[in-house]
């Protein structure tokens, strides 16, 4: 049966390597997966208020988890931490009201900068809150990206030889995981 995983960045910015590199690492999944790369970027900041008529760009991210069976996030660090818009967009989708789609689903992260850290911070602290989510996370590979702008070609592919070998065991495991629920 099909699988849906989708692809979410923490990074809105045009050329983003988080983004590059959820749009490469679709090609590792099994050939019957679906890969769908969110758009986050017009979802509101979370207000309570605004629980009881749901922004359309909220309503359409949580139902594209609803249909997801499993998530790739690619996160920046942002002063050690993911990215507002990254946890503003999770913040939403973890609310009963939108059914809580993120619950149980397996997911893989990975993230990308440019400085020489690879997101390691950002990553332990996307763990703590994938565990507040209650989601079923790939613990290994660890994709951590450093000095991304040396990394990529000028199409935009991602060039590095054993961090594409690092990639493809991760999405390798997250496809196991997607296929064992
Ligand atoms: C507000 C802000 C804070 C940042 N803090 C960190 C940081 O703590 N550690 C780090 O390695 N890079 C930091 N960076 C650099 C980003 O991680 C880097 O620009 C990253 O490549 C962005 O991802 P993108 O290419 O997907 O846009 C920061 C950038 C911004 C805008």
């Amino acid at each position: 049966m099909t699988k849906h995983i989708v692809g979410i960045s923490g990074s809105l910015r045009k050329g983003s390597h988080n983004t590059l590199l959820l749009q490469q690492a679709q090609q590792f999944l099994p050939k019957d997966y679906q890969f769908t790369l969110a758009d986050i970027s017009q979802i509101p900041l979370y207000n309570q208020d605004d629980e009881s008529n749901l922004p359309a760009a909220v309503e359409q991210f949580a139902a594209l988890c609803r249909s997801a069976d499993g998530f790739l996030i690619s996160t920046p660090e942002y002063n050690g931490q993911i990215s507002g818009v990254l946890k503003n967009a999770l913040d939403w989708v973890s609310r009963p009201i939108v059914q809580t789609p993120l619950a149980l689903k397996p997911i893989a992260i990975m993230g990308s900068t440019m400085g020489m850290g690879g997101t390691a911070r950002a990553q332990i602290n996307l763990r703590n809150l994938l565990f507040a989510l209650n989601m079923d996370p790939v613990n290994r590979p660890e994709f951590q990206l450093s000095q991304a702008h040396l990394k990529f070609d000028e199409s935009g592919a991602f060039t590095d030889p054993n961090g594409l070998k690092i990639l493809q065991q991760l999405i390798e495991n997250l496809a196991v995981k997607v296929g064992q629920r």
